[in-house]
């Protein structure tokens, strides 16, 4: 299932997809340089494909003012280029070969090359969101700290004592909540949509973020790489907690105690993923998450109270159904 399935509404449809081709166009115009393997390292993760969830809800969080205004579109664009940042520095952190279904661009060239490149899609959103004004540059400069921030509270990970599913949700919060919450509020703010739709859009964007994130580290435990595009196990190897573990840790008997064993530091061994991800399908664990994706959904579309009931509305309440149920 696509997520651009959510467009029910042939009228919306059309005019979100129009919106998603002008997106295309400026990433790639954006991305040239005359040095051209900057652009083609650029690129590499702009052509792999990617689900472009951030760009839709900014179009479609537009429609609750004037949909049409032109800075949506670079708005839009500015949010997609921090993601793909984050994208290409993130699979150096994660040590990951595989993303959207291609090579990684840290083991297709190396990780200097995978870094760069993030730094340079990040100089061209900076550079973009220039032309967008002074409100709109720091709240990314805003939303952009909150992601370093869930990332290196990622990496080092919860304090003695501290709760761990507290601390996950607090990570993921910050490191996907921020920037799918800013993404709704830029659509909000640049088609003209008043005060109150701006607040409703951007709650419902971090809510529905946390669930997405949620979705993503079920399926690096349960989706096969031919399905989600991505190396199975890649959290257990790099010894992230994710919410499905988490529960699976608080599961008594034998299963339990085994994962506990395996948990226990980062796994490097395939046998051994290979086990730890058979015991985790197996656990409750992962119907735990499963529901607390459904709670987070379920939030999200309550955060839509205020807005009018309209195709858009609609959109984002079918966008949160596909976050339950995707499993790339
Ligand atoms: C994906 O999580 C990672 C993020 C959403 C945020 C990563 C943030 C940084 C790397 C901060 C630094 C960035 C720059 C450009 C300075 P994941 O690893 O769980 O997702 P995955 O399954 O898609 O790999
Ligand atoms: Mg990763
Ligand atoms: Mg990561």
């Amino acid at each position: 299932r696509d997520a651009s399935s959510v467009l029910t509404d042939p009228e919306l449809a059309e005019s979100v997809q129009v919106g998603l081709e002008r997106v295309e166009r400026l990433l790639h115009t954006v991305l040239q340089s005359d040095f051209e393997f900057v652009t083609e390292a650029s690129l590499h993760l702009v052509e792999a494909g990617g689900k472009r969830i951030r760009p839709l809800f900014t179009l479609l969080a537009a429609h609750f003012g004037d949909a049409e205004h032109e800075d949506v579109v670079t708005a839009a664009v500015v949010v997609e280029l921090i993601h793909l940042a984050t994208l290409y520095h993130d699979d150096v952190m994660d040590e990951a070969t595989m993303r959207r279904g291609a090579v990684s661009a840290n083991a297709r060239w190396d990780n200097a090359i995978a870094i760069l490149t993030g730094d340079f899609l990040f100089a061209h959103a900076s550079k973009l969101v220039a032309g967008l004004g002074t409100e709109a540059a720091e709240i990314i400069a805003v939303t952009f700290g909150e992601l370093v921030t869930g990332q290196m509270r990622e990496t080092v990970g919860p304090k003695p004592g501290q709760d761990p599913v507290e601390h996950y949700l607090k990570v993921i919060a910050e490191k996907t909540g921020s920037l799918i919450a800013t993404a709704g509020r830029y659509g909000a703010m640049f088609s003209g949509a008043d005060e109150k739709s701006i607040v409703a859009l951007q709650r419902y964007g971090e809510v529905i973020g946390t669930a997405f994130q949620i979705s993503d580290d079920i399926i690096d435990i349960a989706s096969p790489a031919v399905e989600s595009g991505k190396t199975p196990g890649t959290d257990l190897r790099e010894g992230v907690k994710t919410l499905p573990m988490l529960y699976a840790l608080e599961e008594e008997g034998p299963r339990g105690d085994r994962l506990r064993e395996l948990l226990a530091a980062p796994i490097t061994e395939d046998d051994l993923v290979t086990e730890a991800l058979r015991l985790l399908r197996e656990s409750e664990g992962m119907e735990r998450a499963r529901q607390t994706v459904y709670s987070y959904a379920d939030q999200a579309r309550d955060e839509l109270a205020y807005l009018p009931s309209c195709p858009a509305r609609s959109a984002l309440e079918g966008l949160a159904d596909y976050v339950v149920d995707r499993t790339k």
